[in-house]
């Protein structure tokens, strides 16, 4: 018997049905946490506001998997220091750069649903590709047992990578944002050259999207790599007030 867990912050979309479906796919019990952590929030950030759509996630996953919705004080125990986790280095790059302590608290939630619903596998999403590589530098120290499963990222028609934030977009800003994975397929296609890179920040620019990091990594250090090492491009970029995050896969990791 094989739990698989596929941590959430509700709001769920196709992306998230992704996940679940590869859990069924490789367990034969599927847990979904519903958990908007405050901690992970910084003060500019939309906690507050950050989509809460419970009765419709639950109707959704009816079917499909178990739904665990802890409160706060189950998972931060009052009067009780979390088990905090340092991200390292790494936590403090790309995203972590603009959002401070983030990864701590991202990783310190996870380590903490881990406890609590001990799975066998847990599922995440390649879209937030920081954060994948983190759970799993995390889970290889701390939950040696647990398989960190990616999945690639659930696109919707436009191109735009499915995200709760999306509905924060007005119907014009929905279109700049959809020409964020053109860029980035612009720069794939041209195997994530520096000269690629700028021409699409350029173009992003020009359409009115505040970039606010685009850049060509190595998809496990996270450094920035120059051509012929397997890589990443990552982008964060605002749209109106809408952060918006994405990446693709620039060259695979070399085969063995
Ligand atoms: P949340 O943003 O709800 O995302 C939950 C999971 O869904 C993450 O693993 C994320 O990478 C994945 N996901 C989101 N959009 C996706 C898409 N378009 N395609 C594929 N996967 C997608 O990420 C979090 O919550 C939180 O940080 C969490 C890990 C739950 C810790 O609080």
């Amino acid at each position: 018997m094989t739990k698989a867990l596929v941590p959430t912050m509700g709001a769920l979309h196709g992306g998230h049905l992704a996940l679940i479906d590869r859990a069924r796919e490789l367990a034969d019990e599927v847990v979904v946490s519903i958990f908007v952590n405050p901690t992970q929030f910084g003060a500019g950030d939309d906690f507050d506001r950050y989509p809460r759509t419970l009765d419709a996630d639950r109707e959704l996953i009816a079917d499909r998997a178990e739904i665990f919705v802890p409160s706060i004080d189950e998972v931060y125990t009052p009067g009780q220091p979390p088990d905090a986790i340092d991200a390292g280095a790494r936590g403090d790059m790309w995203e972590g750069a603009s959002r401070s302590g983030h990864f701590d608290a991202v990783l310190t939630v996870v380590n903490r649903l881990f406890d609590m619903t001990q799975p066998g596998i847990a599922v995440f999403g390649e879209k937030d590709w920081q954060q994948l590589a983190l759970v799993r530098s995390m889970a290889a120290e701390r939950h040696p047992n647990i398989r960190v499963v990616g999945v690639p990222t659930v696109r919707d028609n436009d191109g735009l990578a499915m995200s709760s934030r999306n509905r924060y977009l007005s119907a014009a800003e929905r279109e700049t944002a959809a020409l964020i994975p053109v860029a980035l397929n612009d720069i794939v296609a041209e195997a994530g050259s520096a000269e690629s890179v700028a021409r699409a920040r350029q173009k992003l620019e020009q359409s009115g999207i505040d970039v606010d990091y685009l850049a060509v990594i190595d998809p496990v250090s996270l450094n920035e790599v120059g051509p012929n090492a397997p890589a990443r491009v990552v982008i964060a970029a605002r749209v109106g007030a809408t952060r918006l995050i994405d990446n693709m896969r620039v060259r695979d990791l070399p085969k063995r």
